[in-house]
């Protein structure tokens, strides 16, 4: 239910319905996007981000809480590990369970290796991740109208012309083709009576290509992959994320020490190849937003293979989806998904005007609602103090006709009906949430990854770890697919480099090295990483505020 200082509001949002109905904003002009971007988004604030002092990317700007990470010491010892205990040995040992994660594992069993010598670590149960979060859907050009090209200029214009080319053009090329695997698999999406796959738009998309079932997409897909995961018989350590990644004499990565969080015991788990899927770094709350991301994702891949030589790129920017929660307190910063505006909703300020387009690239229209609240002070405000923006969400059913909210964004009816909103006739209240990590380790189109002098031997990345697809601004839709077309790619090139690969002794030589650099550039033992889960007991973070002006 909405406190009764809300009505006002309420009531003018009702009254501009009708009209607002007949005309959209007009989309902005790219001049006037820099200027919004450049004075209202996050990513603008020199302050929130430092230079990195230590390591491949030394001098490379990163917000402050991935520096805090790259810059602190190992959870472990490495004069007190005993690496001739070997406890686990596979052909490919893959860090993390998600979408990127479980996909790279079935991709590396269709060529040719044994299920019981692919195992997947994970740090919460099989499929916790930022994947079985993720709702709206996935991109893929497979309609008559649209084209791989059109994708790619989508892609490439909404990343700021920062993305690696020959990433995007894999993106883009792979996805029809995973859709249909996905279809052979089982994954139900949303179709029409005559079977013709439902496609909508989503934020910077040029044609209506984003798949989805429901507003559950994310969930659907990793259903049906962890079900094809356990079919087949593949491995699965769960509780035990990795902590430190192992190499051997002769410079390869060899797998990694896990850590099992029920019984605190470190494993050893010696592999041929090695593939990151940790996602990426939504717990980390940058800039005291609250975010749309699962517990586990604290950047641990990040730290690990940055220790170990991996270059990154992007890291510069960060995105914050324009639409999380900011009403009801117990759900902020949970995702609202852009499928909302993509259906017709639209953004609309404390008097019911328009000021946005709703589908400009997320961080336009995140950048634009910031400025609404705080710049011209038309938020709306809740009554713990946050400020927030209406998503008329009742414009869906007079759009699409009644019964299509209850249908199509099931999931997310259903979670403001549990606080007494009901979102077919009452409009949700939204304002920017930390969504996504555009940037990551930086790989090739093989998915390995790269280090300064060409590809580390024996270690991929797929999925939100990686950066160099999305460049400085990811569209909605393509993280599922890139987990899947990447995790794809990492789990056939792992699978041949590991039928050739052979490990010699192993070594924790580089986490020496490393931890020998940070002394070297004088940075105190205070902070430890991985940090595996966020802290939510600290007095920091009781008294967390999201810090915009
Ligand atoms: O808005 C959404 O449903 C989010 C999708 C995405 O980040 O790709």
């Amino acid at each position: 239910m909405y406190p009764k200082e809300f009505e006002k509001s309420i009531k003018k949002v009702e009254a501009t319905r009708e009209e607002r109905l007949k005309k959209l904003p007009e989309r902005m002009k790219e001049k006037e996007k820099d200027a919004l971007l450049k004075k209202w988004h996050p990513d603008y604030k020199p302050e929130a981000k430092r230079k990195l002092k230590v390591g491949v990317s030394k001098g490379s700007i990163v917000p402050n809480e991935v520096a805090d990470l790259l810059e602190a010491y190992p959870l472990i010892n490495p004069d007190e590990i005993d690496l001739s205990q070997v406890d686990y040995e596979a052909d490919i040992l893959i860090i993390g369970g998600g979408g990127a994660g479980t996909a790279a594992a079935l991709y590396a069993y269709y060529n040719g290796i044994k299920p019981e010598n692919i195992i997947i670590a994970t740090k919460l149960r099989h499929g916790d991740s930022n994947t079985i979060m993720a709702q709206g859907g996935i991109q893929a050009a497979d309609k008559p109208n649209d084209s791989p090209i059109i994708h790619y200029l989508d892609v490439i214009g909404g990343g700021h012309f920062a993305n690696k080319p020959d990433l995007v053009a894999k993106l883009v090329m792979d996805a029809p083709l995973i859709i249909k695997w996905h279809e052979e698999l089982g994954i139900m999406y949303d179709k029409k009576g005559d079977g013709e796959m439902i496609t909508i738009h989503g934020g910077g998309t040029s044609r209506k290509r984003m798949h989805s079932a429901k507003d559950y997409t994310g969930m659907e897909i990793m259903r049906v992959l962890r079900d094809e995961a356990r079919n087949i018989g593949i491995k699965v350590l769960e509780f035990s994320p990795a902590i430190e990644l192992l190499m051997d004499d002769d410079g390869k990565v060899a797998g990694a020490l896990l850590y099992n969080m029920e019984t605190d015991q470190y494993y050893v788990v010696k592999a041929k190849a090695t593939i990151l899927a940790t996602g990426g770094f939504g717990r980390l709350h940058i800039q005291g937003f609250p975010t749309t991301n699962h517990y586990g994702a604290t950047a641990d891949g990040l730290v690990m293979a940055y220790r170990l030589g991996a270059k990154l790129r992007d890291m510069d920017s960060v995105q914050y989806h324009p639409t999380g929660v900011a009403y009801p307190e117990q759900i902020v910063g949970l995702l609202v998904t852009e499928k909302v505006r993509g259906l017709g909703a639209q953004p609309v300020n404390v008097d019911g005007e328009q000021f946005v387009h709703p589908l400009e690239p997320r961080d336009v229209e995140a950048a634009a609602i910031i400025r609404e609240c705080y710049g011209r002070n038309k938020g709306v405000v809740t009554p713990t103090g946050m400020r927030g923006i209406w998503l008329d969400s009742p414009m869906i059913d007079m759009i699409h006709g009644e019964g299509t909210i209850e249908k199509r964004l099931g999931a997310m009816f259903r979670m403001f009906s549990r606080f007494g909103i009901d979102m077919r006739y009452e409009p949700i209240l939204v304002f920017p949430t930390l969504h996504y990590q555009n940037g990551g380790i930086e790989i090739d189109a093989d998915a390995r990854v790269l280090s300064k002098k060409g590809a580390i031997p024996g270690l991929f990345a797929a999925g939100e770890v990686e950066g160099g697809v999305h460049g400085k601004n990811r569209l909605m839709g393509n993280s599922l697919l890139d987990t899947q077309v990447f995790g794809r790619v990492a789990g056939i090139n792992a699978a041949k480099y590991a039928k050739k690969a052979k490990i010699g002794k192993l070594s924790l030589q580089h986490t020496k090295k490393y931890i020998g650099e940070l002394k070297k550039a004088k940075i105190k033992e205070e902070r430890k990483a991985p940090i595996l889960l966020p802290d939510y007991r600290e007095e920091k973070v009781l008294s967390r505020a999201i810090d915009i002006l």
